[in-house]
């Protein structure tokens, strides 16, 4: 199909004034990733791996992020003229075709660029996406004269006539790159806005006898051009619903998915499931049978199977099979931890490993700490980790009892099978088997 030679412009310089924003518009964000992401990948699915965006010296600064070209439009004077700045980058190919989207329209997916690829042919210079819809707003409304399309009109320029059209332009066109450098030079703009408009392109390839080739999308939620953030907003939960529905057809029972917010890319196994206003992002990856939420915040986490996260936040760490998380803890900055994990209410632990069978199930800190298989630690337990300077390691052995309300003063190492007495506070590395206690802790007489 549709693969061969063709080169793609995206226009993203924009002022995004409708935003009110110090952010290029396509940074604005759905779903964890920007706006222009998502028309890349688009693009890159449909086959097109030539793309040139154009920018504003702004967006410029971030453009390497994504992994395409920049060309810099100083002075944002209309989408023809960002088109003009484009092409003067691209070396002309005579025989070439140039595929153009707007990146303000995150959810057009591959098969809308496919599809005007598929329908800009050797009869038609052009091929353009349009859509049917209700109550047009913003959109430049498509004139047809004989069923075919004659030019377009952009709102402020519109009568009233013409506002009244329900057929719009989506942004999205398959142009012969001839015809297209001979129409984008000839551009004007005498206009209500005095810019350059791509859009007076296919009047002016019309009346020079070329065909265009409208392609109606099928449901218009898919063309969405997002100008301010409520259009935002609306393209942000339909995102989410896709990506929802996605995971709910993989196997994944999202109880309510208007209140689950999800991210592209995140894998999540089968018969999990997510319980409302929970939210899981950044690459995560969650295995088979788990129970998120409900009210849990998940990001950038690798969860084994049977993993129970309940009302509580994982940030950038991991958990082993049939590991239990909350309610209300905190799990931070890289934390491992392992097999048969229970982490109970108001516990949060940062960078710390917890080896498999640890328990922590009330009311704890557990911070810069190494703790081994089947340790217990108890109600209250902190460790000390800060001396004002530094952040100091607690290492604690396996199948140690640490008493409820112990302080830890780091560094320290409490040996395997060792004990400390209730409230304790222990400034001194504690012997395998040993048992203290007190203030500071001491050694207690053996039983
Ligand atoms: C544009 C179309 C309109 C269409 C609508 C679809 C024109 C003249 N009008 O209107 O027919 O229905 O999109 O959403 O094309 N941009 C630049 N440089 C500029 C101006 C704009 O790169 O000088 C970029 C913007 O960043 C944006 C895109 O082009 O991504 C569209 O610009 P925008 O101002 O949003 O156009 P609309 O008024 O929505
Ligand atoms: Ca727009």
């Amino acid at each position: 199909m549709a693969k061969v030679k063709i080169r793609a412009i995206v226009l993203a310089a924009g002022k995004g004034t409708r935003m009110k924003s110090t952010t290029a518009k396509v940074l604005h964000g759905l779903c964890g990733r920007p706006m222009l992401w998502y028309v890349l990948r688009a693009l890159r699915a449909a086959g097109v791996k030539d793309i040139t965006v154009v920018t504003n010296p702004q967006l410029q600064e971030r453009i390497g992020e994504f992994g395409v070209a920049g060309v810099v439009q100083e002075e944002q004077l209309g989408t023809g003229h960002a088109v003009r700045i484009a092409l003067a980058a691209m070396p002309p190919d005579a025989s070439g075709r140039v595929l153009i989207t707007y990146a303000d329209m995150p959810l057009a997916g591959e098969d809308i660029f496919s599809a005007v690829l598929s329908a800009q042919d050797a009869s038609h210079a052009l091929a353009l996406v349009t859509a049917r819809v209700a109550l047009p707003s913003n959109f430049g409304r498509i004139v047809r004269r004989g069923g075919g399309v004659e030019r377009i009109v952009e709102v402020r320029d519109a009568t009233s006539t013409e506002l009244a059209i329900d057929e719009v332009n989506a942004g999205i066109y398959a142009f012969e790159e001839a015809a297209l450098r001979d129409a984008v030079a000839r551009l004007r703009n005498d206009n209500a806005q005095k810019e350059y408009y791509l859009t007076d392109t296919i009047a002016d390839l019309v009346r020079a006898g070329k065909a265009v080739m409208p392609v109606v999308t099928a449901d218009p939620i898919d063309i969405l051009g997002i100008n301010d953030r409520a259009e935002l907003a609306l393209a942000r939960s339909e995102m989410n619903i896709r990506l929802c529905a996605q995971h709910m057809r993989d196997g994944v029972t999202i109880v309510n998915p208007l209140s689950t917010s999800l991210e592209p890319e995140l894998q999540i196994g089968r018969d999990t499931i997510i319980y409302p206003n929970s939210s899981i992002g950044r690459l995560s990856e969650i295995g088979e049978r788990c129970t998120i939420g409900p009210n849990s915040r998940l990001s950038n986490v690798r969860l084994g199977n049977d993993v129970t996260v309940f009302e509580s936040t994982v940030f950038d760490s991991s958990a082993g099979d049939r590991t239990s998380i909350g309610p209300y803890a905190h799990i931070r900055n890289e934390s491992q931890l392992g097999e048969d994990v229970r982490i109970g209410n108001f516990v949060e632990v940062k960078n710390s490993r917890l080896a498999r069978g640890v328990k922590a199930s009330h009311l704890t800190y557990l911070g810069d700490a190494e703790i081994g298989e089947e340790t217990n630690i108890g109600a209250g337990t902190i460790t000390c980790n800060y001396d004002g300077k530094r952040k100091n390691k607690t290492k604690i052995g396996r199948d140690v009892m640490i008493g409820s309300n112990t302080s830890l003063i780091a560094p320290i190492t409490i040996g395997d099978g060792a004990l400390t007495g209730a409230g304790s506070v222990v400034t001194k590395d504690v012997r395998p088997g040993q048992r203290v206690a007190g203030n500071p802790a001491k050694p207690l007489p053996d039983k």
